[in-house]
């Protein structure tokens, strides 16, 4: 069967995810919107954000897809119920990808703005695991700076560790990048963070 695969994020970071279609699936054909014109999606309200999930599915459907996925956790987590109303094609999501990678109790979650706001994360992880202790932390400002090519600089590794050390102060053994831009920063978190801490990519699962 042929599949033609449509993705997209409002920018870059949609990009983590289809290299991992890639390189999974090597040849399968995709379509891949990244919404430029909009970014950052997790700064904006949950009706701007489901406004755009609308237009976009439907420009990606008119490309003759056979299949979405949200490289999005934003949009995934304010606007899944809107994309599955509107059409009938099988459709892929990163927060379950996200949660099915889980293994301890002890989660964090670093995620936009919008997408901590909607709780999305902590509703899933604890439908799965009622147990679950979870500390979801905003980061404002992140995504913008990684679209600007600023991974190395000063300012974003200050940024970055301001949001880390809420989670290590809540004693989480496990992070999920919940924003498909944050696997763009892997070195500066992975210096920043103890080693006991486990990074999950939900492009990964
Ligand atoms: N990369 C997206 C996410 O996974 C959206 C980032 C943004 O535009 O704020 O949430």
């Amino acid at each position: 069967m042929n599949i033609r695969l449509g993705l997209f994020d409002s920018g870059i970071g949609g990009f983590t995810v289809l290299k991992r279609v890639v390189e999974r699936h090597g040849d399968i054909s995709c379509v891949y919107l990244g919404d430029l014109a909009r970014i950052p999606y997790g700064s904006k309200s949950p009706s701007e954000i489901r406004l755009i999930a609308m237009e976009v599915i439907k420009w990606l459907i008119n490309q003759d897809i056979s299949a979405v996925l949200i490289a999005c956790n934003t949009t995934n987590s304010l606007a899944l119920d809107i994309i599955e109303r509107f059409t009938e094609i099988p459709i892929f999501g990163l927060v379950d990808s996200g949660v099915e990678l889980i293994c301890g109790n002890n989660i964090g979650v670093l995620a936009t703005p919008s997408t901590v706001a909607s709780k999305f994360y902590t509703k899933k992880i604890l439908e799965v695991k009622p147990e679950a202790v979870i500390f979801e932390q905003p980061c404002q400002g992140l995504v913008e700076l990684i679209e600007a090519d600023n991974t190395t600089n000063k300012e974003i590794q200050g940024l970055v560790n301001q949001y880390l050390n809420p989670l290590l102060e809540a004693r989480v053994n496990e992070i999920i990048l919940g924003c498909s831009h944050y696997p763009l920063i892997l070195p500066i978190l992975k210096e920043l963070l103890p080693s006991g801490v486990r990074l999950i990519d939900p492009a990964l699962g």
